[in-house]
């Protein structure tokens, strides 16, 4: 295709503010879906999708549309909507030469959509701003156009209408597309560079990798080259999607399509690298690639020891769809077996370990989530700790935590709830600005570990369900931090240390040791729970003793009750866990565990 008649966008929009119903509309407006199909197949095969979890990677289509007599291919390239997808987010828009800006007429723009959108005009894309669902009798487009208005200076009238539910205003919104995106430029004749976008494990055909070509052309069996690892691959298929693959004879400069190259797993195949040809490779790659790096970690544990098998293939087969995970093996006293594991963020998390417990069917145990600190010691050596029980003991000169910058949109009566939050999780106000006479936006530099337990939580319930948050890591700080362990009759129990600040460390110290000594049951001796810095005691409470004798309930009567309740005890026995001296039920660590 020429070039010149080639459009690639993508939609930058909140959860919920109804892209993909936009979405849907626009594959019926162009012809690639008819209205019948949709439903039937399009729709239901995205429920499966929803239903692996697949939706969170973005995708692209291909979709034609006639204006003044001229043919045009619209490549509408899909973003995910969550915040810990920013990497893969600013590749989708590193890939397109503009952005649809979709915001719903009853809400306004969201702080997440408000981070893409500046991720977008410093990548120089042509911005066109969208309200939708303006058939809502809530909406109040006057209003948010005025607010877009000012947000991306243009005109209010400039800012498009659409509803995605009636079809209003869709076919207006393509031509815009046509008529206000540039085409892509690149050198036809340079050696092939084409940036991948997105990489997605499908079972059937191993790995299907989204690239947009920048220069030169791709075609099928020919060897390409990954530029960051050197690695080549036969082309075994390319095409676009339509929305089903079709195969074609290639793709070239500003296209977007899709290549098969049978490997197996999305890390052979990375977001943000480069592809050229093997026999005439390009010289440099695109540029802005990176290694997804995990930012929090946890400890995952199968709560049935036996599972311990399963869960180490599920999280195998996991890897061939993610690259951003990352794990490995583990053992805790309270726990058992189970492993280490990185993620991007707590929502990432949540993905994973749901994905888990409902493909492969395992019940799960998390450990408190952690950042990842620089330790320096005495020596000045400077150790990584993902887990805090790889904290150095002894005297440590220095510990650097990940800082954050954060950004918070709420209506302007809560700016003062929202900044006490911010202050108490440790926060530095870096400004404030606002986005109309009701709504402001306030932004903070913070530390990472702060928002990304429950500061969402807390965030929504002081400001009725209003505020809006948007995160992204941002260099480091030096801080008080100390480990703090649990200890049961002076041993530790490894899953329950944990790194905090100095001043939040009595109240993590106290809540645990209340929390433990309400689940472990009376042992036969006075068991002390105290919690520690080091070798000092910030916190203690007792269990104490008591004599269990099972049979004195069965007043010496029917010998086989006896007998059951004994083969009962022993069967309970199997699910204790032994600390020092002390036995514990493992739904006592389980349930102190479980965060409520
Ligand atoms: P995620 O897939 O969760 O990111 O959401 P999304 O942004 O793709 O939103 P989706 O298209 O799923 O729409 C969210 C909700 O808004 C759904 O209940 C839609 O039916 C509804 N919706 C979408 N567009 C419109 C519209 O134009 N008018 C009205 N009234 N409702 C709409």
């Amino acid at each position: 295709t020429d070039p010149s008649v080639i459009r690639n966008f993508c939609i930058i929009a909140h959860i919920d503010h109804g892209k993909s119903t936009l979405a849907d509309r626009m594959l019926q407006a162009t012809g690639v879906v008819q209205p019948r199909e949709m439903k039937a197949q399009y729709l239901d095969r995205m429920d499966i999708e929803r239903e692996r979890g697949i939706t969170i990677k973005s995708q692209a289509v291909r979709m034609p549309w006639e204006r003044d007599g001229v043919n045009y291919a619209l490549n509408m390239i899909d973003t995910p909507g969550h915040v810990d997808f920013t990497y893969e987010v600013s590749r989708s828009l590193a890939a397109c030469e503009g952005a649809i800006l979709l915001v719903d007429a009853a809400q306004g723009i969201e702080a997440q959509t408000l981070a893409n959108l500046y991720l977008a005009m410093e990548n120089e894309l042509e911005i066109i701003p969208v309200l939708n669902k303006i058939d809502l009798p809530a909406a109040d487009p006057e209003r948010y156009a005025a607010e877009i208005a000012n947000l991306i200076g243009c005109e209010p009238d400039d800012v498009l209408r659409v509803s995605g539910k009636t079809g209003q205003g869709v076919e207006a919104l393509l031509d815009r597309v046509v008529e206000r995106l540039p085409a892509p430029v690149g050198d036809a004749d340079a050696p092939a560079r084409a940036m991948i976008f997105d990489s997605v494990y499908d079972t059937y055909r191993g790995v299907v990798t989204y690239v947009r070509v920048v220069d030169g052309k791709l075609s099928p069996r020919e060897k390409i080259k990954m530029m960051s690892t050197g690695a080549t691959h036969e082309l075994l298929e390319i095409g676009v999607s339509s929305p089903e693959p079709v195969p074609t004879n290639g793709l070239a400069v500003g296209e977007v399509g899709y290549l098969i190259t049978g490997v197996k797993d999305v890390r052979q195949s990375k977001v943000g690298d480069t592809v050229t040809n093997n026999a005439r490779p390009a010289s440099e790659n695109i540029g802005g690639y990176e290694d997804p790096k995990p930012m929090v970690f946890s400890g995952l544990y199968p709560i049935d020891g036996s599972d311990y098998p399963v869960l180490r293939d599920a999280l195998d087969k996991l890897k061939l769809n993610d690259a951003a995970l990352v794990y490995e093996p583990e053992t805790s006293v309270a726990l058992g077996f189970g492993f280490r594991v990185g993620f991007l963020g707590l929502l990432h998390l949540e993905i994973v370990r749901e994905r888990l417990e409902r493909e492969f069917d395992l019940d799960l145990i998390s450990t408190a989530p952690n950042v990842v600190y620089d330790v320096m010691r005495e020596d000045r050596e400077v150790v990584t700790v993902t887990n805090p029980s790889e904290f150095p003991e002894g005297k440590i000169l220095e510990v650097k935590e990940p800082m954050a910058s954060a950004t918070v949109i709420v209506p302007s009566e809560y700016i003062g709830s929202v900044m006490e939050l911010c202050q108490a999780k440790r926060g530095h106000l870096k400004g404030m600005d606002y986005l109309s006479e009701e709504r402001v936006e306030i932004r903070y530099w913070i530390p990472l570990a702060e928002i990304v337990f429950d500061f969402f939580d807390q965030l929504k319930s002081r400001t009725k369900g209003y505020a809006s948050l948007d995160w992204k890591a941002d260099g480091d700080q030096v801080a008080d931090l100390v480990k703090v362990d649990i200890l049961l009759q002076g041993e530790q129990v490894d899953a329950f240390s944990a790194i905090t600040h100095k001043d939040n460390a009595y109240s993590y110290g106290t809540m645990m040791t209340g929390k433990l000594k309400e689940l472990i049951p009376r042992q036969q001796y006075e068991v002390p729970i105290q919690a520690a810095i080091g070798s000092r005691i910030i916190a203690r409470e007792n269990i104490r003793a008591i004599r269990k004798d099972v049979l004195s309930k069965c007043y010496g009567g029917d010998i086989s009750r006896k007998r059951k309740l004994l083969e009962k005890q022993k069967e309970g026995k199997k699910r204790m866990k032994m600390v020092g001296r002390v036995e514990v039920p493992q739904e006592a660590f389980i349930a102190a565990l479980s965060s409520d």
